[in-house]
């Protein structure tokens, strides 16, 4: 169960304001329902929801049983939509110091020449037996021609060659059913293929096998983080309130001005979970000059660094708390004689404990200070409460885009920076 509390932003609207709002968010899931707003050809997110299968699942947990058998290294290799989905659930749900299974890497998500050699010097030290590693590779790009990608993976797919007699079995691509520059690499080399549907567009993705089978080989349980998206679409159907709630007040406080949203949590192993709302968010509604700046903190260490702004600083934003309600490590605070440090007060409590009296603090102080405050909690931190949540955002996003009247999925801004850049390196 996740809850959704906006109290503590709609204290700062008016009820004709939210009123307002809230109409909106209404029509914005008929036009999301009825297929009839701006980019409804890119909906697949939500049918593959409405009528679920387990082809796809069942293909993703085979290859992945074999890969964590078989491999010391799993890459991923994507950028944007093609890996933050899937970044952001294996390492909410990874311990943070290795986890059993192949140890997974990313590339592709930036052009660092220093990383990738570091990278394939890292893949050619022995493992812990002594023995050359075993290294899987799965390269996912929609397109197929993304530069980043694309680069990362001519390199480490010449790496492979060199190296392993399998690699058509050891290289994995998932892109588009047709068409791109990995699809021809595909049929000449043989490569294994996953397929991302037309109608899903990279920062909807994450429950196609584009996250799924990272996620798998990452031994997360993906029938369950997709089944309870699929509880949480026919739910929303049925009573899409708590989500038209959040797109409203969202929508109402863009409208009174407010320019950047902070998504921040005290969960540090939800991290990366907050970087993939800001790329959802961000793609999403960053177009025709309108749009929240979807913003990243991690709390409480960002407190020492960008605290004292948001508590004082420009009254322009807004921030985005992502809790979770169960403790998973219990470690107590234990009574010492000597109270040198002070910390003796804190004797019998435990750091979840401590941690959510920081959260609690936090709210009550940005709140008093003038930030609106959005609360979403996670009852718990598993693979089932991630599938709710995922949806939860992405139906949020496609509904208050619609308010701003901007299409949720597409990103034609981002094409201008590559043609720059293919001007200057002569494509
Ligand atoms: O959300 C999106 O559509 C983008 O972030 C893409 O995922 C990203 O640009 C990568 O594109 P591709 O999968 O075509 O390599």
């Amino acid at each position: 169960m996740i809850e959704v509390d906006i109290s503590r932003a709609q204290s700062f609207l008016s009820a004709p304001e939210f009123a307002k709002s809230h109409k909106k968010a209404e029509q914005a899931f008929k036009q999301v329902q009825q297929k009839n707003g701006k980019g409804s050809e890119w909906l697949g997110w939500r049918s593959m929801l409405a009528d679920p299968g387990d082809t796809v699942l069942e293909q993703c947990e085979r290859l992945s049983t074999t890969i964590r058998e078989e491999a010391d290294i799993f890459i991923m290799c994507g950028i944007g939509g093609s890996y933050m989905g899937a970044r952001a659930v294996i390492e909410a749900l990874s311990s943070f110091f290795g986890n059993g299974g192949p140890e997974i890497l990313y590339a592709g998500h930036h052009m660092s020449g220093k990383y990738l050699t570091e990278l394939i010097r890292y893949l050619e030290t022995p493992n812990s037996e002594g023995e050359p590693r075993s290294v899987y590779l799965n390269v996912i790009s929609k397109s197929g021609t993304t530069l980043e990608t694309a680069l990362s993976f001519r390199i480490l797919r010449n790496w492979m060659q060199e190296r392993f007699e399998d690699i058509t079995d050891r290289i994995i691509c998932t892109t588009s059913a047709e068409g791109g520059a990995l699809n021809q690499l595909i049929d000449e080399h043989h490569y294994r293929k996953f397929v991302i549907p037309d109608d899903v567009g990279g920062r909807f993705s994450v429950l196609t096998p584009v996250g799924l089978l990272p996620i798998a080989v990452a031994g997360i349980d993906i029938h369950s983080l997709f089944y309870e998206a699929v509880a949480k679409y026919a739910a929303l159907e049925e009573d899409p309130e708590p989500v038209l709630k959040y797109a409203a007040a969202r929508h109402a406080l863009y409208k009174q001005g407010k320019a950047i949203d902070i998504f921040t949590t005290f969960e540090p192993q939800l991290n990366a979970f907050c970087g993939w709302l800001q790329q959802l968010l961000g793609e999403s509604e960053g177009k025709e000059k309108k749009g929240i700046y979807p913003a990243k903190a991690a709390y409480s260490t960002d407190l020492h660094s960008v605290g004292q702004f948001i508590q004082q600083g420009s009254r322009n934003m807004i921030e985005t708390f992502l809790c979770v309600q169960s403790e998973n490590k219990n470690l107590d605070v234990a009574a010492q004689e000597q109270n040198h440090d002070g910390l003796n007060y804190l004797a019998g409590r435990s750091f979840h404990d401590i941690n959510s009296r920081a959260l609690e603090g936090t709210i009550a102080a940005h709140h008093k200070g003038g930030v609106p405050c959005i609360i979403t909690t996670l009852e718990q931190l598993d693979a089932p409460h991630l599938g709710e949540f995922i949806y939860i955002y992405e139906l949020m996003t496609a509904i208050y885009c619609y308010c701003l009247e901007v299409n949720p999925f597409n990103q034609p801004g981002v094409e201008l920076y590559k043609k720059e850049m293919y001007k200057l390196l002569g494509k």
